[in-house]
């Protein structure tokens, strides 16, 4: 089934600068996602996963190449078409949770929310569905340090979702969790992209990789492996017509 084009990277290069010193992070990755797919991003520490996550996300921009997101030339948005990409279509997930830790579960669910304008009542009632939904009841006004791991990651699931997102951009979501708690966090990622979220997800394990349908093995800021065939076939169609 050909899907749609969510995410188009072409020739993507990042150097850093530090000082006198360059560090040439991707040395051009070039590859589609479509919508629906669910990819692992695996490769050894240093590899360029969370750059190009970061560039993926429109948190970080590319020194050389295109980048093509919904159809949008990302180089050609200003700050706050970035900005609304970021609330409106992505949602982040990180190993440490990135929570706020002096708000309740539901508040920090309730953030995108708040910069999206939606009002408060509907906020409140939107952001405990989501909880429930990711097994939280009983649990919506705790604050982070009052959750294990497991739940605080899922409170960072449900916040990540909340605002309805096409990509979801998870940069080993798992790192921190106990195998249990771990498993419960892919169990959920599945469910959404049975919904039809984009699934792109970094990480270390190849248990954790096997729930993704196709895999990218980053190495030296290149792509050495994308088991990515049913992504390819319409390209190599398209090539032959
Ligand atoms: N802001 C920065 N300035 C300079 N160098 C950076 C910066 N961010 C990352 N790097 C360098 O880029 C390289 C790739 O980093 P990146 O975080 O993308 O790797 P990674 O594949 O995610 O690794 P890990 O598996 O350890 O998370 C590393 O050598 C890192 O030191
Ligand atoms: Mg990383």
């Amino acid at each position: 089934m050909a899907g749609k084009e969510l995410v188009i990277v072409e020739d993507l290069h990042k150097v850093y600068r530090m000082g006198e010193m360059e560090v040439h992070v991707l040395r051009g990755i070039t590859l589609k996602i479509d919508e629906g797919e669910f990819v692992a991003v695996m490769g050894p520490s240093g590899a360029g996963k969370s750059t190009f996550m970061n560039i993926v996300g429109c948190l970080d921009y590319p020194t050389r190449g295109h980048y093509i997101l919904y159809r949008q030339k990302v180089s050609t948005l200003n700050t706050n078409q970035l900005a609304e990409i970021r609330n409106k279509k992505i949602g982040f997930v990180f190993q440490s949770f990135n929570l706020l830790p002096r708000l309740t579960a539901v508040e920090n669910v309730e953030l995108p929310l708040i910069y999206a304008g939606v009002p408060r009542k509907e906020r409140r009632s939107r952001a405990l569905k989501m909880l429930w939904a990711m097994g939280l009841k009983g649990r919506e006004y705790y604050t982070p340090s009052r959750l294990s791991g497991g739940e605080q990651q899922r409170v960072a699931i449900a916040r990540a979702i909340v605002n309805q997102p096409i990509l979801i951009l998870a940069d080993e979501p798992t790192g921190n969790l106990d195998s249990v708690s771990a498993r419960e966090v892919m169990v959920i990622f599945q469910r959404l992209n049975d919904q039809g979220i984009t699934i792109v997800l970094v990480t270390h394990e190849s248990d954790i990789a096997q729930y993704a349908r196709r895999k990218l093995i980053f190495r030296d800021g290149k792509v050495v492996e994308d088991t990515g065939a049913v992504a390819l076939q319409p390209l190599l169609k398209g090539g032959t017509a």
